[in-house]
């Protein structure tokens, strides 16, 4: 179980880090398409918003607290800080790559959740992983 809270932890982290980054490029992002980018990545950090109350809560029902600072969600967080404001183009590939990123830890938690027989929370791993692979289908069809 405590193998099971330690990667939820990181799972929060990282998904709270990338709503970050993708409302911070939602906010910055600039060029002649510029509400075509907006929107896309308002979609984007909306729906991962939406996400941080359930996740947290099921960090809760799990008996433990959620990691609760800057510097602790910084800490756990699996992807890369941007403290810059790439180009829209890079902006778009760096939430792909976090995309990925973020799949691969939702899957090893789904795993766990699994092994310890937390099927309710399983499906919503799941829902989240399904979510970040329509993200990443809506960031890798604008870049064609
Ligand atoms: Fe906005």
């Amino acid at each position: 179980m405590d193998e099971l809270i330690k990667a939820m932890k990181i799972a929060y982290s990282t998904e709270f880090a990338f709503y970050l980054k993708a409302h911070f490029f939602h906010f910055n992002v600039e060029g002649s398409d510029f509400l075509e980018y907006h929107d896309l990545f308002g979609k984007i950090y909306e729906e991962v918003l939406d996400s941080i109350d359930p996740f947290g809560e099921n960090i809760r029902k799990l008996g433990s607290y959620t990691p609760a600072s800057f510097s602790r969600l910084s800490m756990l967080s699996q992807i890369e800080d941007e403290a810059q404001v790439p180009p829209k183009e890079a902006m778009v590939e760096e939430l792909l790559v976090d995309s990925g990123k973020i799949v691969k830890v939702l899957k090893l938690v789904y795993d766990l959740a699994e092994r310890e027989g937390k099927h309710g929370l399983s499906n919503f791993l799941a829902e989240r992983m399904d979510a970040h692979d329509k993200h990443a289908w809506m960031l890798r069809s604008s870049l064609k």
